[in-house]
């Protein structure tokens, strides 16, 4: 489907076969991005890869992500983080027992702590008020809402760039007053993380990803040379695009698996054979796990993070499949309706995990099937692609085996439970879920 937004061309692709052509066929052709407003001034004048246009600074920063960020040893090395705050995650809500809660505030706050830790090497927000940081947990939360709110909100500046200096929205204002507060944020974090590495000299060993980003920035044998604003950008493109996905998937999940009681016998059912009750599911158990999978790849079926991928630019023309595609469209492809597709999908309406287990649709989530691709595929696809894998599963699974889940009863019935979602760059749930938990293993564990 072709439209015309403003002054550009914009193609939407909504098919198995139209999404392959784009993202496999002609990768080549549709691997930039446009430039917005927000790539500008948020993101350090296209210096992060989310918004950098295709070229040798893009690939630069994909190249750290994946051979230096995100390696499978790298990842291993973590490991004991995702244990040590899913922990902390479980006796939050463990304290809750019997009372209402508000899922999407502790599952956010879980994976804000993973990340934090990962990417910044510790929490830099205070979860209490007897502690002193540079910014509240609550604070650094509004932060991110609104880095998401403005890198998914449709600026009318971008689409017709000669209204573009009246910021008709005043979306550029809000973008220019949170750059400040990210910069102070940022500035804190990097000062600190300097003289670390300055107080160490030649025995400094690279901790966390910002030792990395400032160590590679220093580093004379790149093929691109990072700045300051490129250790900004690529700082938050890990902490951006690690936060909401994670929280969105598993809200989605619970809130499909609340609808259906019956589903979550039989993931409590395989994980009680499994893991048994005297422990919680670790890292090595995940493989032993297709249900727990099949719920995920159901979630990310029904429920993809982001509906419409991010813009894909043509660099070029280019022909595809008999259509003549003009350089600088914008090329939205449509996830939602081709995990939807009936000419595919059995009953693609219906929550229904039991179509992943093995034997059945043998479909995994790594970008090389068209017809389920919740991290995207081609050269654009998303490189935190495991770390997201690990924070949803492990996260998922714990919580179906540390609690049983029920709706507020006095409250709720199942077919109360809206399905409504709220368009951005990703697609939360527009009424969050609230849950009422019980503790399912020996209190010890707790
Ligand atoms: C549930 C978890 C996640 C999902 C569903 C997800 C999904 C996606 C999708 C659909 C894209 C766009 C692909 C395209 O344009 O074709 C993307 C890009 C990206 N993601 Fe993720 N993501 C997740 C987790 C993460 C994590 C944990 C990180 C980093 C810590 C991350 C960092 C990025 C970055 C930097 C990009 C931009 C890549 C580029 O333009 O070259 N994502 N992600």
């Amino acid at each position: 489907m072709q439209l015309t937004f403003g002054s550009f061309p914009v193609l939407v692709a909504s098919s198995i076969e139209m999404a392959k052509q784009f993202l496999k066929t002609h990768d080549h052709v549709f691997a930039s991005r446009p430039q917005t407003a927000v790539g500008k001034y948020i993101t350090y004048n296209y210096r992060n890869t989310t918004w950098a246009p295709y070229g040798l600074y893009w690939r630069q920063g994909r190249k750290i992500f994946l051979s230096e960020l995100f390696s499978s040893k790298r990842l291993e090395s973590y490991e004991y983080i995702h244990v040590e705050e899913l922990r902390a995650f479980v006796s939050r809500l463990y304290a809750l027992s019997g009372k209402l809660v508000l899922l999407k505030k502790h599952l956010s706050r879980v994976t804000l702590s993973i990340m934090s830790r990962i990417v910044l090497g510790k929490k830099y927000f205070s979860e209490s008020e007897f502690e002193t940081a540079v910014v509240t947990l609550e604070e650094f939360q509004q932060m991110l809402d609104e880095l998401f709110l403005l890198n998914g909100g449709l600026n009318i500046g971008d689409w017709i760039p000669w209204l573009n200096f009246m910021d008709l929205q005043g979306y550029v204002k809000r973008m220019k007053a949170l750059k400040k507060k990210l910069d102070r944020f940022h500035d804190h974090v990097f000062d600190e993380h300097k003289s670390k590495m300055k107080g160490l000299m030649e025995d400094f060993m690279p901790k966390d990803m910002v030792d990395l980003l400032l160590q590679l920035a220093d580093d004379p044998n790149l093929e691109v040379k990072l700045n300051y604003d490129s250790v900004n950008g690529l700082t938050q493109d890990l902490i951006a695009g690690g936060m909401d996905t994670s929280t969105i998937t598993v809200e989605w999940a619970m809130s499909e698996l609340m609808k259906q009681p019956h589903l979550i016998e039989k993931a409590t059912e395989e994980l009680d054979r499994m893991i048994r009750r005297e422990r919680w599911v670790e890292e090595k158990d995940i493989q032993q796990l297709p249900y727990i999978d099949a719920i995920m790849k159901e979630t990310m079926r029904k429920h993809p993070v982001t509906v419409l991928l991010p813009p894909h630019l043509a660099q070029e023309d280019c022909n595809v499949a008999g259509y003549h595609i003009c350089k600088g469209t914008r090329v939205f492809i449509n996830s939602w309706s081709i995990g939807r597709d009936a000419s595919f999908w059995d009953e693609p309406k219906e929550f229904r995990p039991k179509r992943f287990l093995p034997g059945k649709v043998d479909l995994d989530v790594s970008g090389q099937n068209f017809e389920l691709f919740p991290f995207g595929s081609g050269r654009r696809m998303c490189p935190g692609y495991s770390l997201g894998l690990k924070m949803i599963r492990s996260s998922l699974a714990n919580m179906l085996h540390g609690f049983h889940w029920k709706l507020p009863e006095d409250h709720m019935k199942v077919e109360d439970i809206s399905m409504e979602e709220v368009y951005g760059l990703t697609t939360p749930r527009k009424y969050p879920l609230v849950t009422v938990m019980e503790p399912r293993l020996p209190l010890h564990l707790y």
